[in-house]
């Protein structure tokens, strides 16, 4: 597909339409190692496009993971608390990411973030049955009987009948949850119709994409293709 370089440029998310045209002019850009000053000059946007020679991104789908830290609303920008979209670096802030579902203010751990709202669709729709994992800690071990519960579908403290579900007790009042549906406090809630309360709540995995341990609280990264591959790429059976 034939794109204009300069809207190929501020795709890239680093520079604006009107920086990405000062500097097609400047001659700082070449597309298939060709410089080119004409910001209207229509390129293929598979082209290998390079600023002041160094290559750069510029396929407009992007998708990043997030290690989200307690205390951090998953929402748009809010003017009185912190949001994740506050976490995104400046490199990242034009991209026009948004969070994939919600994670409580308390939860912490793997969120998605992207520009790509058919990829947030196939991620949160019931239809893909993704399986998200948590990590939770409740005062008091959870056993075989919850187990039973969950995986013939819980029914919630308000009636709401929920899909089978996974618990794993670990001990020490820790378990692994796994949910296929994502209702509001939906963890905590089914831990609760089994008169569980929840201490700490962290996602540690969407599919059988986990999170990288080596992110740290607050920070993102890029994923690659077969990461975002790795959200559908799972079975399940409860
Ligand atoms: N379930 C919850 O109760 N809270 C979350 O943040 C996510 C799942």
């Amino acid at each position: 597909m034939l794109t204009r370089l300069d809207k190929l440029i501020s795709a890239s998310g680093l520079f604006s339409r009107s920086e990405a045209r000062d500097a097609i002019r400047a001659g700082r850009i070449a597309a298939g190692g060709i410089v080119i000053t004409r910001p209207e000059e229509k390129v293929d946007s598979g082209a290998l496009i390079t600023v002041d020679g160094e290559p750069i991104r510029t396929d407009a789908r992007r998708c990043f993971m997030l290690d989200k830290p307690a205390g951090v609303l998953t929402a748009a920008r809010d003017p009185r608390q912190d949001t994740v979209l506050d976490l995104v670096p400046g490199e990242y802030s034009r991209l026009g990411l948004q969070p994939v579902g919600r994670l409580d203010k308390d939860t912490t751990g793997l969120l998605l973030l992207t520009n790509d709202g058919e990829l947030a669709h196939r991620v949160i729709s019931p239809k893909s049955s993704v399986v998200k994992t948590y990590l939770a800690g409740t005062d008091g071990d959870t056993d075989e009987a919850d187990v039973e519960a969950f995986r013939y579908g819980l029914i919630l403290q308000d009636g709401t009948r929920c899909l089978p579900a996974g618990l794993e007790p670990l001990g020490g009042g820790q378990c692994l949850v796994r949910v296929q549906e994502g209702k509001y406090h939906q963890v905590k809630r089914m831990l609760a119709a089994r008169g569980k309360r929840v201490l700490t709540l962290r996602r540690i995995a969407i599919g059988a994409l986990h999170i990288d341990a080596s992110l740290g609280p607050g920070k993102m990264r890029e994923l690659s293709g077969d990461e975002i591959e790795l959200i559908f790429a799972h079975s399940h059976s409860f």
